[in-house]
């Protein structure tokens, strides 16, 4: 087979070693790619959001089968326009890629069929939001752009003030463009966050190992919010109570409800659960693999993720069983010191060798390119430094001991990565 991965970062080097392990692909094409995925496939300078460009390409190389890695060319119709074509591709449609495009339409849907989440409104102009923060809301409260904001668009707000000075932000200054148009006002809550991964036929769901991402970019979870810092799997908080109570009320209902709707999910559906003293909620959907949360789960799965893939598309999921090993694992994310907000690029990276052959280790590229000089940092993001262990205080040691075999200038990192094991 030959396969074609859309994307450019840690998540796409991920899938594309669990897509190189596969006995059936002799050939994988990655559009963007990196530095790193451009040692397991041929990457094609073709952006993500270049639909024309990369169904010709598909068209031309007689591509067998495409995975879409990543949100925006999946909100904005990828796998429609490469289906017309009669080409064989792994993701949602654009009419059930809205689930994570818009957060006023994924917490519509929750409401209408009874989906565990937070309490909300939701707004389509900023004088009826002012009201209702003047008047109802309770602090602190959840301000939500609509639409896909980098993961930013989420304003937890502790006073009155804060989120009438929020609404400004999102409906009117549009810091997060487009995406501000609507406005989603929801309950505060707190709890533990979990993310759970699944694969979706349509009408059958298989839930994937679960994992715990790390948003902020400094230890003791303080600073900016940013794409993710590590993560690790699986998490000790998700218990066999909360997977029970997850099946029964927030998965298959989710996939029954947007089926019902017209709107049959196939691909990867991200539940972001939080677990609250009143039970798991759905805090986000997202329509594709997590990213850091894939350098995690991915390395752990048995399956041949083609076949498991395949079935995704084919609607045949029901009868595939899904395998994780026993264990665990920790990533790291190795950053440009300054990341989320302004930092330098272009400097070598040294060490990368040293994970050649390493059973049991990863060095995932997020940030890289390759110039005259070698493989240079190019991100905020820059590598996703991945460590599997017989249980998670092993993983995390080894992933640790690994984040020292890489050197760059200006190399950043969190040093509690997957800490919060301590107190499971
Ligand atoms: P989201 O993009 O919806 O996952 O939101 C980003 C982050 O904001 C989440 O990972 C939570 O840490 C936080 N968050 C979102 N919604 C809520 C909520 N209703 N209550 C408390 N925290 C929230
Ligand atoms: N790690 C969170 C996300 O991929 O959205």
């Amino acid at each position: 087979m030959k396969v074609l991965i859309v994307g450019s970062g840690g998540r796409e080097h991920a899938i594309a070693a669990c897509v190189a392990k596969s006995s059936r692909v002799d050939k994988i094409y990655c559009a963007p790619g990196n530095a790193g995925i451009g040692q397991l496939a041929e990457c094609v300078q073709i952006g993500a959001m270049e639909f024309d460009r990369l169904v010709a390409f598909a068209k031309e190389k007689d591509i067998d089968f495409t995975i879409v890695g990543m949100d925006d060319p999946l909100v904005g119709g990828l796998v429609d326009a490469f289906e017309a074509e009669g080409l064989k591709v792994f993701g949602p449609r654009k009419n059930a890629a809205i689930l994570e495009g818009s957060k006023a339409f994924s917490k519509e849907l929750m409401k209408k069929y009874d989906i565990p989440t937070a309490a909300y409104e939701n707004f389509d102009n900023a004088e009826a939001a002012v009201k209702y923060i003047e008047e109802t809301a309770v602090f602190p409260t959840v301000l939500k752009a609509d639409g896909l904001a980098l993961g930013k668009g989420v304003l937890i707000c502790n006073t009155k003030e804060e989120a009438l000075e929020g609404v400004r932000t999102i409906m009117l200054d549009k810091k997060f463009g487009d995406a501000g148009n609507k406005l989603v006002i929801e309950e505060f809550m707190t709890g533990r966050e979990v993310s759970v991964l699944s694969f979706v036929d349509g009408k059958t769901i298989k839930i994937m190992t679960s994992a715990q991402d790390h948003k902020r970019a400094q230890d003791g979870d303080c600073g900016l919010n940013t794409g993710g810092m590590g993560t690790f799997s699986p998490s000790p908080f998700y218990t066999p109570e909360v997977d029970e109570f997850c099946r029964k009320y927030i998965y298959q209902r989710t996939v029954d409800a947007m089926a019902a709707e017209g709107r049959p999910f196939k691909g990867v559906i991200f539940f972001g659960l939080m677990l609250t003293p009143d039970g798991p909620r759905v805090l986000e959907y997202n329509a594709r693999f997590g990213d850091p949360e894939a350098q995690v789960v991915l390395p752990r799965m048995k399956n041949d993720i083609i076949d498991v893939m395949e079935a995704c598309v084919d609607g045949t999921l029901d009868s595939v069983e899904l395998q994780f090993e026993d264990n665990a694992a920790v990533c790291v994310v190795l950053a440009s010191d300054g990341y989320p907000v302004a930092y330098d690029r272009g400097y070598v990276i040294r060490g990368l060798e040293k994970f050649d052959n390493k059973e049991g280790y990863y060095c995932f590229h997020a940030g890289t390119k390759l110039t005259d000089k070698g493989i240079v940092t190019n991100g905020g993001r820059v590598l996703g430094v991945t460590a599997k262990g017989a249980d998670l205080k092993e993983a995390r040691a080894n992933a640790y001991a690994a984040c020292e075999w890489i050197d760059f200038d200006n190399k950043y990192m969190r040093h509690d990565i997957g800490k919060a094991i301590d107190e499971a």
